[in-house]
């Protein structure tokens, strides 16, 4: 949406009023005995009071009336949104899914609440632990609707149709190749545009940061200065027929009323935002020497566990880049994994799997679970003439990699059909090089 504007920098302490009310933050002070303009004070926490300032999140909201004011909750069908992760058998192999079928709005409307399944997942959302892996398919807009989820932050990474993201600290519009983050509680409605689908990595207790960078040095992968944070924006609309509030609670879906539009927010400041960032931006570490560095070198965001090194979830993007390895095989290495790697394609050919992995679909491999370079990549690439090159020159592979085992739900293994039952065919051409007479060459 031409026009909207955005603060920057990931994390920052940020203020914000909406220009049609001067005035509206208080100065000195959060809670004044009466606000500017009339307007209710509401603290928004993300973390525990007693966090280290560098962890300490939280948002002062200064609204035309407080959240409280609504009607009891009220469970919900919550349709293919699960976390149970008991509903079918454990399955370790190798999954590939055909890209997710977005429903046509002519044969029936569905909104980003609606059409949200989830994939994958492991852990509990009561005991603050855990990550869900949820894939969103939708073409109708949210109408008086706003979503909650009470449970963890939603990494969001739009894979067809940009959204219109009305949040209660402002509005963001989000487009493929953008990925955004709307964290624990905030309370978010989505416009689309047509045919819409994406995934979402949902972590449960943990924040999304920015990874350290080590050796690295100051600068360099995703840079602070390149989030972006919605600016104040409100509207004070009654509606009669009632506003509903969907809340993503413990795992299940839970709606109330309440008749003015939630999204009354004249001005906030806090450190406690959604933001939205570019995957154009990132700054991209690779190997200029020999071998294949860690995927670890393309982390976006991680939600770091208690352990440390130990992501919840990282999310990790495969940019266009050079490859330029002398002596080396440069697709990724065959591998097995303490941690479970879920991945995405936004757009173009991933480079290890040319064929079958497709834009809009999506890969497990879980646990310890083998997987690697198909039977055409490994053969192109063993003799391939090692000049520099681009690599996956217009497309962008994600990976949400955790240290969860994640369990497949039953939208996952069968109700959404989309499962690619012939995954494993790719690898079985993988044949025998062995050369029992091979000696080094003599120098
Ligand atoms: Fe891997």
């Amino acid at each position: 949406m031409a026009g909207l504007k955005y603060l920057t920098g990931f994390g920052n302490e940020f203020a914000s009023e909406d220009p049609r009310c001067p005035g509206s933050l208080p100065e000195g002070q959060n809670s004044p005995q009466v606000c500017p303009y009339g307007l209710y004070a509401e603290q928004l926490s993300g973390s525990a009071f007693t966090c280290p300032r560098a962890t300490n999140k939280r948002s002062w909201l200064y609204r035309i009336l407080p959240s409280v004011r609504h009607k009891p909750f009220t469970p919900i069908n919550c349709g293919n949104l699960s976390e149970n992760w008991n509903e079918v058998e454990p399955d370790p192999n190798q999954l590939r899914w055909m890209p997710f079928t977005v429903t046509k709005a002519s044969e029936k409307k569905v909104d980003f609440v609606s059409g949200l399944h989830t994939i994958c997942g492991a852990g509990d959302s009561k005991s603050r632990s855990g990550i869900a892996v949820h894939i969103y398919t939708c073409n109708t807009s949210m109408i008086n609707r706003c979503f909650q989820n009470s449970d963890g932050d939603f990494l969001i990474v739009p894979q067809k149709g940009e959204i219109l993201i009305t949040t209660e600290f402002g509005k963001m519009m989000v487009e493929p190749n953008e990925i955004c983050v709307i964290q624990q509680g905030m309370r978010f409605s989505v416009d689309v545009f047509g045919e819409t689908r994406g995934y979402i990595l949902e972590v449960y207790g943990a924040h999304f940061e920015l990874p350290d960078l080590g050796p690295i040095g100051a600068n360099g992968l995703a840079n602070p200065r390149d989030f972006q944070i919605p600016v104040a924006w409100f509207e004070e609309r009654t509606v009669a027929s009632g506003y509903t509030i969907i809340n993503k609670y413990q795992g299940k879906l839970f709606s109330c009323q309440q008749d003015f539009s939630p999204f009354n927010v004249v001005a906030w400041h806090g450190n406690y935002t959604p933001y939205k960032y570019n995957l154009e931006n990132f700054m991209v570490i690779n190997c200029v020497a020999f071998d294949h560095a860690d995927p670890s070198i393309f982390t976006v965001l991680t939600a770091k566990s208690t352990r440390p090194g130990v992501a919840i979830a990282d999310f990790v993007i495969f940019p266009p880049r050079w490859g330029v390895a002398d002596r080396t095989f440069r697709p990724p290495y065959y591998h097995r994994n303490c941690m479970s790697e879920f991945m995405g394609l936004i757009k173009g050919h991933y480079e290890a799997k040319e064929e079958g992995f497709q834009p809009g679909g999506a890969s497990l491999h879980s646990i310890m679970t083998p997987h690697g370079p198909d039977f055409d990549c490994f053969e192109k690439n063993s003799t391939a003439e090692l000049k520099p090159e681009r690599v996956a020159e217009g497309t962008m592979a994600f990976m949400f990699e955790s240290s969860f085992s994640m369990a497949v739900t039953k939208w996952g293994l069968e109700t959404c059909q989309r499962l690619d039952k012939s995954y494993y065919k790719c690898w079985e051409p993988l044949k025998s090089h062995f050369n029992p007479n091979w000696r080094p060459s003599s120098k």
